[in-house]
């Protein structure tokens, strides 16, 4: 029996990462079970400032997407719902379309977006999902495994270029404000060195390892290098200089967040999707899912957005200690 005191829209904005399809074929369905009405918006928060029409959704229209990469709701970078006239248009398409309740399944920006649109009345669940896994409060997004799968692919075919060539590389992964996805990259791949933007680098210390890797007769090397250091091309020129080492770069770029979802990141999709209709069942307003230590559970949106995730040190010190050899 349809349950007429929820609507539920569901929204895709930013960044897409692979697993966001499953999200929302978890929704519908939950949704759906539970007798509400769900619809998608369409371009996320940009379709909702343009008033794009929603899109009805059932499970019909959510069959065989659980393998897809991309979003069917498909996405935009939109800055203008951080502003008053922005979110008041995107509030006013809400209302307009008597939504109750809207899933936000996105990164850090959809998120405090989310926030804004939450001070409407209108009821928000966020379902963490980017490649960058830089959320706070969860162990893990949706996306993040895949992305280090397709990086860690394209890693170890540049190793056989590195090491048939006695080369160094380094290979920019994405991660514009954090290195989450570097470390975990680098440690799986053995690089030499991991470079996050959270730690300041210290060029001299890479020139003098790969001086000494060269007496050691170690002539390739990989150096895992998180987009928000800076620019890659800049710092091989430095190492360059200073070592007289040829540096080869590579970036390995949009791939990381397109392609069909690991089965960890289905996997956790799923169990989000079905989560944020528990949440709403059960009258949770408000909230962010997160993983934590194993076990899904949510946090206030305000808290999410007030603190900050910090990178592993333990994991950046075991790829240390194993690099080198
Ligand atoms: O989705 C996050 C992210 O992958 C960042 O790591 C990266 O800097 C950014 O997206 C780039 O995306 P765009 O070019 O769409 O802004």
């Amino acid at each position: 029996m349809l349950n007429t005191n929820k609507k539920i829209a569901i929204i895709t904005p930013g960044g897409d990462a692979p697993g966001i399809n499953t999200c929302i074929r978890a929704v519908v369905n939950c949704a759906i079970d539970s007798g509400f009405e769900v619809v998608g918006v369409m371009n996320g928060y940009q379709g909702l400032i343009d008033e794009i029409p929603v899109r009805r959704l059932d499970a019909e229209v959510v069959k065989n997407i659980i393998h897809s990469g991309g979003t069917m709701l498909k996405s935009s970078r939109c800055t203008q719902i951080k502003t008053p006239a922005g979110l008041s248009k995107a509030v006013k398409t809400l209302k307009k379309n008597k939504i109750t309740h809207l899933i936000v399944i996105g990164g850090n920006g959809s998120i405090i977006g989310a926030e804004k649109i939450s001070k409407s009345g209108i009821s928000v669940i966020c379902i963490p999902v980017s490649i960058d896994n830089d959320i706070f409060g969860t162990d893990e997004t949706v996306g993040f495994d895949t992305a280090i799968n397709t990086a860690v692919g394209a890693i170890d075919k540049i190793r056989d270029v590195a090491i048939s060539f006695d080369c160094v590389f380094i290979i920019e992964v994405m991660g514009r404000h954090h290195g989450f996805l570097a470390v975990e990259v680098g440690l799986a791949t053995d690089a030499e060195f991991i470079l996050v933007p959270e730690i300041k680098q210290d060029i001299n210390k890479i020139c003098d390892k790969l001086k000494e890797y060269q007496k050691k007769k170690k002539t390739s090397a990989i150096i895992v290098f998180a987009e928000g250091c800076g620019d890659v091309k800049k710092l091989a020129k430095q190492i360059s200089d200073n070592t007289g080492i040829k540096i080869r770069t590579d970036t390995i770029g949009y791939i990381q967040r397109g392609g069909h979802p690991s089965a960890r990141s289905r996997n956790l999709a799923s169990r989000f999707g079905s989560f944020a209709i528990d949440l709403i069942s059960k009258g949770y307003k408000n909230r962010v899912i997160v993983l934590h230590k194993s076990e899904i559970k949510s946090l206030s949106i305000q808290k999410v957005i007030s603190e900050k995730k910090e990178v592993d040190i333990e994991t950046l010190k075991l790829a240390e200690k194993f690099a080198g050899y």
